[in-house]
Order: C-alpha cells, then structure tokens, then sequence
C-alpha cells in the first residue's frame, strides 16, 4: 500500500508538534510552564510564525540515541512579525531531552541567525534547556561556540534578545550574555556557569539554585539580566514593548509612533520639582515621566544600580535612549555598577541609531576603597568613553549638580553632546562647595575665632560664585538655560534639529574601551 504524500506530510507535522510527547508536555504545563511553540504563539503577531527546519533530527548514535529521535530535534526555529515587523525566533523545547543542544539543533539557530544578519531583523531567543545534550558531547560544545560566534559578529548589526523560561547553566549562559537584552520569569528562569551542587562541592558555600541565579539575583545584584516579571506571558508582552522602540537593524531608523502628547505641553511642576537645598533627594523618573511623550518611559535594569536610571522612551515619537542620575539612590553617585549598567546602554543605542537624552544630577564618583579596589576608575572610564565614541544625537540637561570628573562623563559638551541645556538650578564645578572649601581655606578657617561660621560663609561664597549655571553658560559649555517647565519643548525641537546629524570616528579596526 503506497502512503498518501500528503497524509505523511501532515502525520509528520503532529508528530513534530508534539514534541517529546504529550506526557512531558503535560509534565511542562504541571510546572506552570508554556511549551516551545506556545511562547512562540504569545509573543509573534497571531498566524505569523512560519517554522523552519521541523523535520530536521539529531544525528548522534551514542548511548542509544539512534532509537530516540524527535522531529525538530528540541527547538522550534522560524521567522514571524511583531508589530507588523519582522522578528525571527528560536523556542528550545524542554520536552525534547529537556532542551539540551545537539549538533542539528545548534545548526538551526545559526541558520536563522544568518537569516536575520542578511535581511536585517531581530533574533529573539527563548531559552529552557538542559545544557548541552550530554549523551553528543564535544559536537554539542562545538555547535554553542557556532552560536557563540554568530551571537558576536550579529552584535550592533540586528538587535539580540533572549529570554531565559527554565534552566540556562555552564557556558550556555553565554549566548543570552551576548545578546542585548535579557528578560527573567521570577521562580522560573535560572542562569549560572556552576549549580549549587558543584559550589558546595568546590568553596563549601550552601546555596539554593534561586539565590544564586534565579531572576531576583539578576536583576538586582550581578546585573546580567535587564528585566523581571512575575510571568513568562507578561514577559513575552514586555519583548513586544521593548521592540517597538527599536530599529531593525543598524542601518534603519527606530519606527516613529504617533502620539497625542502635544510637543509644546508646558509642565509647569517641573519648575518646582528640584528641591532648593541641594542635599535633598527628588525622582528623577517623576521627571522624565513628565518630560517624555505620555505613558513611553520604559525602563531597563530597574532594579541594578539604581543610582542611574536608563531606559527608552518617546519624544513626539521618536525613539530616545534616556540615561539620569537619580538623587534618591546614593545621591545620585556614579559607581562601578551604575558605569557599566550606562556605558553598555549608551553603547546599544548608538550602535542602533537612538538619540540619547542624559539628565545630570550627580556629585562625583563614589567615594571609598570598595570603589576603588573594585576599579572605579576603569569601570567609571567605560562610561566616558561610551559617551564620547557616540555619534548618535546627545542632548544633555544638567538638572542640579555637576561635579568634578562626573560632569565631564555625563555628556558633557566637551565630548561630543550636541545640545547641552542647564536648569537655572544646575551648579556645576570642580567639586562641592563643602569640600572645596575645606580645602582651600583650611588654614583660614582653622585660623578663624569661630571656624563654623567662617566655614559656612565661605561655603555661602563659593556656592554663589560656582555652584550655578552663569560660569558655564558665559563659557558656552551649555548652550542655553531654560526653565524646566519647558523641557519637553526645547528637547524635541533639538532632537527635530539633529535628526540629519552625520558624524563618524576615524577610521580603526575598533577602539580598546577598558573593559
Ligand atoms: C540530555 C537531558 C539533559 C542534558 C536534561 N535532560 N538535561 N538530556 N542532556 N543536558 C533530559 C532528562 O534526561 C529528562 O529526560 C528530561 O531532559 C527532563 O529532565 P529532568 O531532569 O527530568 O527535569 P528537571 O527535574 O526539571 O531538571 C532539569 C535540569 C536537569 C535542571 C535541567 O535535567 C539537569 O540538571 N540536567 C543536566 C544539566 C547539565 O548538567 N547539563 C550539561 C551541562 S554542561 P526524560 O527522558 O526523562 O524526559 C553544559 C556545557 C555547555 O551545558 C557548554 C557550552 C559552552
């Protein structure tokens, strides 16, 4: 009896859609996970996703593998649209040999990593897996260094994103590190290069999987991840969002989004917002919240190194990559965290064509040995040197304080920002008044019958002297001075302005960032 070609090619594709059968795919519902193709159905316009490579199987004989063979082989690879825009996307499926990788299956992520380099689109990667498929051995490390390879050479030429919806453990971490973003499921994704079992083993220490690499711990402490939620379907939402403020790749321009948030809307809260005493903290996200086009602040690392604040937003529509101190956190403080969460962000968005808007309010570098024995001082550089390698439009405002090394770093005119504005409340010099004066007029003060007072007057000297925008301004290093009720204004008229701005770096192989 010959078999009906098309009733095979439909029994293959069940067979491929279960997966490794439907008691595991019960088994991945039992732990409140969605399988493979699911995630994929969430996050992809509905009956846009067209797979790639379902039939393809793995091609190892070892421990008996040859009599288990899946169709597809533990990941779902393929092109769809978000939005309207083309993504591609691979789903490892946990059912299939819970997710490790094999030869075959590496080839399908590189196949469409390719494709997404050549037509130029985002590679969204949903990762739930073993690790490599133990039974393949070296073929398995072979096919992560292949994507490894292409994780790096596709880095600045299309967007990256991963999400992390199960385990992701040893040098699997690796590609989700490369990539540009990474979104965790809290008590659901977990990321470490050794489990809890080898640490013991090795240095002793008792921990549990979810403290040493669950969503909480990168998110707020190593820094490795850029978002958490509490869902992986609110994860895969957030993914949508993200893109939408986007390019596709490096040679468009992010799409624009109407908006009904007039560009002239006066805010006349924002002339109130800043404290008039300097030592006093005030949120700075209630300002860019303010600034920003209605509902478009999108925040990235919320919760690592809370004394900068980064994230996209809108303004009239057009995609800004925001970078601001925050006054509420370590007053606002650059340390080693808050230099690499920017540098790296400042970096992404003029790879990608963002403009980037940065708001100042910082005293300097951290004090302190822990900075410094950590390397403050290479870590902070990173900072400058994204800045001053970015050739996207920069706007600056300097809200309130601009001290030392730290208003140098923070987009400052002199390297590169195109349009710097300062507040009538931005003090901006070589250091706080406190501290300068201490040290100038030590003996004077020593010398003084009363050192207090004389200390507060010369404090109250040097603040009027210095700590204002009338020095820079009349140097030019701001170019206007406005009224922060009109913010938003001046912001999207520079941004209008500078949408033709060509500039280029002399020509290298690349730049030595101190990494
Ligand atoms: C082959 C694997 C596998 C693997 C899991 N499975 N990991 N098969 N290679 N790496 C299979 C299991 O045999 C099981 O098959 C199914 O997947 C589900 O696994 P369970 O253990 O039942 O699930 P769970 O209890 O949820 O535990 C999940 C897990 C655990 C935490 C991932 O399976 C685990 O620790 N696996 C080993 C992880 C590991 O050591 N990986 C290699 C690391 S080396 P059945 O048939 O029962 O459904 C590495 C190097 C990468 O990854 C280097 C890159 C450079």
């Amino acid at each position: 009896m010959t078999t009906n070609p098309i009733a095979e090619l439909r029994r293959r594709h069940l067979e491929a859609e279960l997966g490794g059968g439907e008691d595991r795919i019960r088994k991945q519902h039992e732990r409140g996970k969605l399988t493979a193709r699911e995630r994929i159905a969430r996050l992809v316009d509905p009956g846009s996703f067209v797979e790639l490579d379902k039939f393809v199987t793995h091609r190892s004989t070892n421990f008996g593998l040859d009599g288990e063979v899946y169709l597809g082989d533990g990941v779902v690879c393929g092109y769809a649209t978000i939005q309207g825009r083309r993504v591609v996307v691979f789903s490892q499926d946990f059912t299939v040999f819970g997710g490790s990788l094999s030869e075959t299956y590496a080839q399908k992520i590189v196949k469409i990593m390719d494709l997404a380099v050549e037509t130029g689109c985002p590679v969204i990667g949903l990762n739930d897996s073993g690790g490599a498929r133990i039974q393949e051995g070296v073929q398995s490390l072979a096919g992560y260094a292949d994507i490894f390879l292409k994780n790096v050479l596709s880095s600045g030429v299309v967007p990256q994103i991963s999400a992390i919806l199960g385990p992701c453990a040893g040098g699997a971490v690796y590609s989700p590190a490369i990539t540009d973003f990474v979104f965790m499921v809290d008590m659901m994704s977990h990321m470490f290069i050794t489990g809890p079992e080898v640490i013991k083993a090795v240095t002793k220490e008792s921990v549990t999987k979810e403290e040493l690499g669950g969503a909480h711990t990168h998110n707020e402490i190593s820094g490795v991840a850029h978002f958490l939620t509490e869902t992986e379907e609110e994860c895969l939402d957030s993914i949508r969002t993200l893109l939408s403020y986007l390019p596709q790749n490096n040679r468009e321009l992010p799409p624009r989004i109407p908006t009904t948030d007039s560009p002239e809307r006066r805010d006349e809260n924002l002339n109130t917002l800043i404290p008039a005493e300097p030592n006093q903290p005030y949120d700075i996200k209630e300002l860019l919240v303010r600034v920003m086009d209605e509902g478009s602040f999108f925040e990235v690392q919320e919760r690592f190194a809370q004394n900068i604040v980064i994230g996209f937003a809108r303004l009239n529509g057009a995609s800004v990559g925001i970078v601001a101190n925050q006054p509420q956190v370590l007053a606002g403080c650059l340390d080693i965290d808050a230099s690499v969460k920017a540098a790296r962000f400042v970096r992404f968005c003029d790879a990608f064509q963002i403009p980037i808007v940065t708001f100042v309010d910082v005293p300097g570098f951290l004090p302190g040995t822990k900075q410094e024995f950590g390397g403050i001082i290479r870590h902070g550089a990173k900072l400058l040197y994204a800045f001053a390698e970015a050739t996207v439009p920069k706007l600056t405002v300097i809200c309130r304080k601009a001290y030392g090394g730290a208003y140098d770093v923070m987009s400052s005119k002199h390297i590169r920002s195109d349009i710097n504005l300062a507040y009538p409340s931005a003090e901006v010099a070589v250091m706080g008044p406190d501290g300068a004066v201490n040290i100038i007029f030590r003996e004077k003060i020593a010398q003084s019958s009363d050192p207090a007072a004389e200390h507060k007057k010369l404090v109250s000297q040097y603040r009027e002297q210095f700590a204002n925008p009338w020095t820079v301004a009349s140097l030019g290093y701001v170019d206007a001075v406005i009224e922060p009720a009109d913010t938003r204004l001046h912001l999207v008229r520079a941004l209008e302005f500078l949408r033709g701005k060509k500039q280029s770096n002399l020509p290298r192989k690349h730049g030595n960032i101190p990494l």
